[in-house]
Parts: structure tokens; C-alpha cells; sequence
């Protein structure tokens, strides 16, 4: 079956699924974009990501490409022709079609979108979620407005090739201060010794996740003691558990950092548990 794209208006096959030379998003990394799972054939806390959607278009000055409402039928409809039962859907949203230079375009240029789907390997997620993963430190070099789920990923995709190429499937950036800030495509978590759940507070710094929102809420009924603030890489060293979240990732446990083991260099049992009970907290619609 041929994967099939939503691109501005159209239902395409990939082949056909193309854009504009002169797309701001192809020219200027001029646009904004979510990562959504499903998982049944629903969305995961779809709301939350339509809200941050919003706001990442607002603060770049992207108008709402259509209604919200006819956003939703898109990625639903995307889901729907790819077959994607587990999977995620990915949307993205630019600031349209402009003969090239660098000021915004004439208002009333409409924004770009394109919408794809696809299947992910749910036996192969938890494969990977039983053994752990690796994670190295890069120094921090994106701009200060990372809040914003921008399609500029350059330094993203360098730290993330860095990893792999050191056998990692995760890099954490680390400011000049010492520490942690976030992951390439994901947000970061320890577990001190002393059994506190540790992740840096979402006003500044960090993209403020969505599975890191409701994992929030998880933390609170399971009864853990949260610590909002940021922590350095010794401590993430000395950590009991590490753990990343990412509407890709959902929770996964990290079990090595620059090559040294995390606790005992196993998945930790909260990280394990957080992730057991991570979608009895989000909203399936
Ligand atoms: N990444 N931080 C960064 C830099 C991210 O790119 C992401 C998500 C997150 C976690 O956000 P959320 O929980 O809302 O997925 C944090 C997506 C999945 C991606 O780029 O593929």
C-alpha cells in the first residue's frame, strides 16, 4: 500500500506529495510542526497538541493555515487512508509559498501544510524499552526559543547523528552552567537516590512536552515527589534512574549516560512503572 500525504488541500501518494521550491519551510526552516501518537487509531492528548500548535504558530506570527476543527478531520483522515492503527502523525505547517527573501511574506500568503502517518512496530518500542537506552551530552547550541516547536532542527539532528554514531540513541544538551537541558527530540528526567523525580521546569530552556505534561499527572497518582528544576550531568551520573519522554518514546528508560551505567544499568523500576501506566492518564480521541 502506497503511504499517502496531506498536502495543502490534496490526498496524495508519497511520489506525488511535493511542495513548492519557494516554500518557506524548505527555504527558511519558516514554519512550525507536531508529533502525535496513535494508538488504537486515536490520538494521544490530540488537544494539548493542537494547543501548542497554536501557540507556536502565534509566536512566530503563522496564521492558523484552516480551522481547527477542519485540522482535526486532516489528521484523522491521514490516519485513516495510511492503515496506521500505532503509529504517529506528523503535521507541519509553514509559512507558505513566497518568492525567496528572508521579511514574511504579503499577508494573506497562505501557509503550507502537510500532514503524513505512519506505523510504528509496538513489539519492537517495548524491545527497546526493556533493554534501556544509551544517551550522551553535546554542548547546547540552539537559539533561546526552543519553547517553540520549530522546524529548524539542525542542531537537533547533529547531536542526534552524534549519538548514533557513538552507539546512543540520545543526546542531551548541556549549557555552558552545567546542566541538562533536553534531549534532541525528547525531554529529560532522573530519579535521585533519595527517590525524587527530577526534570527541569518548561519556562525557559525546553520545548514543554506533551507526554512530559501528562506525566505529571502520573507522577501525582502514583504518589512520587516531583522536583521541578534543572540538574546537572554529575547528577544525572549519580542518578538512580534516568528516563526520557517524546510522544515517540512515550517513557523510556535511559541506562547509560557517556557510557556510564545509570543505577545498576537497568531499566529502573519508576521509569518502568511510569510507562506501564502512561496512557491510562492521556486523552484518546
Ligand atoms: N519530539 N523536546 C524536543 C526538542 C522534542 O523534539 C520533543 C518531541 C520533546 C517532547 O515533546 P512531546 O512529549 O510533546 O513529544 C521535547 C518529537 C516527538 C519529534 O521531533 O519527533
Amino acid at each position: 500500500m502506497s503511504r499517502i500525504a496531506y498536502v495543502n488541500g490534496r490526498y496524495l501518494p508519497f511520489a506525488e506529495a511535493t511542495v513548492h521550491v519557494e516554500d518557506r519551510g524548505y527555504q527558511f526552516s519558516d514554519g512550525v510542526y507536531e508529533v502525535c501518537e496513535v494508538k488504537g487509531g486515536h490520538l494521544v492528548d490530540e488537544p494539548m497538541h493542537m494547543r501548542r500548535l497554536q501557540r507556536s504558530l502565534g509566536e512566530l506570527k503563522i496564521a492558523m493555515p484552516m480551522s481547527l476543527a477542519a485540522l482535526r478531520v486532516v489528521l484523522r483522515e491521514t490516519v485513516r487512508r495510511n492503515r496506521v492503527c500505532d503509529g504517529l502523525v506528523y503535521l507541519q505547517v509553514s509559512r507558505g509559498v513566497a518568492r525567496r527573501d528572508h521579511a514574511f511574506p504579503a499577508t494573506g500568503t497562505a501557509p503550507s501544510v502537510v500532514v503524513t502517518a505512519r506505523s510504528a512496530d509496538r513489539t519492537a518500542a517495548e524491545r527497546v524499552a526493556a533493554a534501556g537506552i544509551a544517551v550522551i551530552t553535546v554542548p547546547e547550541n540552539r537559539w533561546d526559543r526552543v519553547d517553540i516547536k520549530a522546524i529548524a532542527l539542525l542542531p537537533n539532528v547533529l547531536a542526534k547523528q552524534a549519538a548514533k554514531d557513538q552507539g546512543a540513541k540520545e543526546a542531551w544538551f548541556v549549557g555552558k552552567d552545567g546542566y541538562v537541558t533536553e534531549g534532541s527530540s525528547s525531554n529529560a528526567w532522573i530519579i535521585s537516590r533519595d527517590g525524587k523525580v527530577i526534570t527541569r521546569p518548561a519556562d525557559h530552556g525546553i520545548l514543554r512536552g506533551i507526554t512530559r505534561t501528562v506525566l505529571l499527572k502520573v507522577l501525582k497518582s502514583q504518589g512520587l515527589e516531583l522536583e521541578e528544576r534543572p540538574f546537572t550531568v554529575e547528577e544525572a551520573y549519580a542518578a538512580r534512574e534516568a528516563f526520557v519522554t517524546s510522544a515517540s518514546q512515550v517513557v523510556m528508560p535511559v541506562v547509560q549516560i557517556d557510557g556510564r551505567p545509570i543505577g545498576n544499568g537497568a531499566p529502573g523500576l519508576v521509569a518502568t512503572a511510569l510507562r506501564q501506566d502512561f496512557h491510562q492518564h492521556s486523552e484518546l480521541v
